[in-house]
């Protein structure tokens, strides 16, 4: 089973025997009968069977060798990985989620290192940051810029230099790109979005190929309790099950919207990784559903424009099937260097024709009135 839909369809299923159920169960128990120390699970801090369908599908859709580690949140997996890497110097890409910046900056500065951001897809400017430092935190496409890295040369010159190299894989999933193969130690996953796919979970996991990487990432959710609930982890891997089908709809939707707002008169500019104006193309995973909209008329027109949506829903967070959009910069820890007027758009599986019309209308009377 190596074709990803296939994967996601089939993996993670109970064993095929007579009057076998086809989806697994949910245990909701919190500990277990268990004399002396196992076999068996002993406590669901440690390790319950409702997370492993869900860790063993999504690490064998990133090729990796041992299972993911689900956790509580996107957020408590990129910490979890962080903790991976001695105290020291931390290199970001200056438009990472902003909150993967603050946590990477409380770690850094407690333990005496810093967090040097840098432009991303600027490899050179990239490497000349390694030295020194302890971690490379890799975001491409990255939140809400959607600058593209070289994964490959900057994990490449890391590894020389004895640099952890994570890579959050939320944006692509691992149907547009597969990070371990690309050289990171660390993939981390906000599931909340692509993987579960419905806006009805907060769910996080990491994935290694490295046994030592695995086990202290372990040891580092069991003892600090940052775990997933088995029924967000369920839903997760149901979700999952459809997200060959969605990823290629929703992607389809962004590039063909993006496309179409290129030339649109209302429309100050517009970002995706397929527009022939994207830098560094070749480096785009295979698929994305996000796109950046600035509309003529600035933060004004941006934030009427939110409110002039019928069909698209102003809300954070992105990769449901619904389309949703919002201005970044509402919320104060957004980066400054994020346009005050943009509008990150994280399309759904809507009819493009409605998403078009919905967008077209919105524009109007935004721009229009300013
Ligand atoms: C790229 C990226 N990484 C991580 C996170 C955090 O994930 P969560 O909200 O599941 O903690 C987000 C959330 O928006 C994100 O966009």
């Amino acid at each position: 089973m190596t074709n990803p839909a296939t994967i996601l369809a089939q993996s993670g299923r109970p064993e095929r025997i007579q009057g076998n159920p086809v989806n697994p169960p949910i245990v909701l128990s919190s500990t277990y009968r268990n004399a002396g120390t196992g076999p068996g699970n002993i406590y669901a801090r440690w390790d319950t069977e409702t997370w492993n369908p869900f860790e063993q599908t999504l690490a064998t859709l990133e090729g990796a060798a041992f299972p993911a580690l689900v956790h509580a949140s996107g957020m408590a997996a990129i910490t979890t990985a962080l903790h991976c890497a001695p105290p020291g110097k931390i290199v970001a890409p200056r438009h990472s989620y902003h909150a993967s910046l603050i946590v990477a900056q409380e770690m850094a500065e407690r333990e005496g290192g810093e967090v040097v951001t840098v432009d991303i897809a600027n490899t050179d400017e990239t490497l000349a940051a390694l030295p020194g430092a302890k971690a490379v935190l890799l975001e491409s496409p990255t939140n809400p810029m959607l600058e593209l890295a070289d994964i490959e040369t900057v994990a490449k010159a890391a590894h020389e230099l004895g640099v952890l190299v994570i890579v959050d894989n939320t944006f692509a999933t691992p149907l547009g790109q597969q990070p371990l193969a690309l050289g990171a130690d660390i993939v981390v996953h906000s599931a909340t979005k692509y993987l579960a796919g419905h806006s009805d979970v907060v769910l996080g996991a990491v994935v290694t190929n490295s046994e030592e990487l695995h086990t202290r990432m372990w040891n580092y959710r069991t003892h600090t309790g940052s775990i997933a609930g088995p029924m967000e982890t369920w839903l997760a891997l149901r979700g999952m099950r459809t997200l060959s089908l969605r990823f290629e709809r929703i992607t389809q939707n962004a590039a063909e919207l993006a496309a179409r707002l290129s030339t649109h008169p209302l429309v100050e500019a517009v970002a995706h990784p397929s527009l022939p104006n994207h830098p560094n193309r070749e480096r785009a995973p295979k698929g994305c559903g996000v796109l950046t909209l600035r509309p003529k008329g600035g933060q004004e027109a941006a934030d009427r424009l939110v409110e002039a949506t019928n069909l698209w829903l102003p809300a954070t967070s992105l990769g449901g099937v619904e389309s949703t959009l919002e201005r970044r910069r509402r919320f104060e820890d957004e980066a400054e260097t994020v346009p005050v007027d943009l509008l990150r758009l994280s399309c759904g599986i809507e009819d493009i024709e409605d998403l078009w019309e919905d967008l077209d209308q919105a524009l109007k009377t935004a721009v229009q009135e300013s």
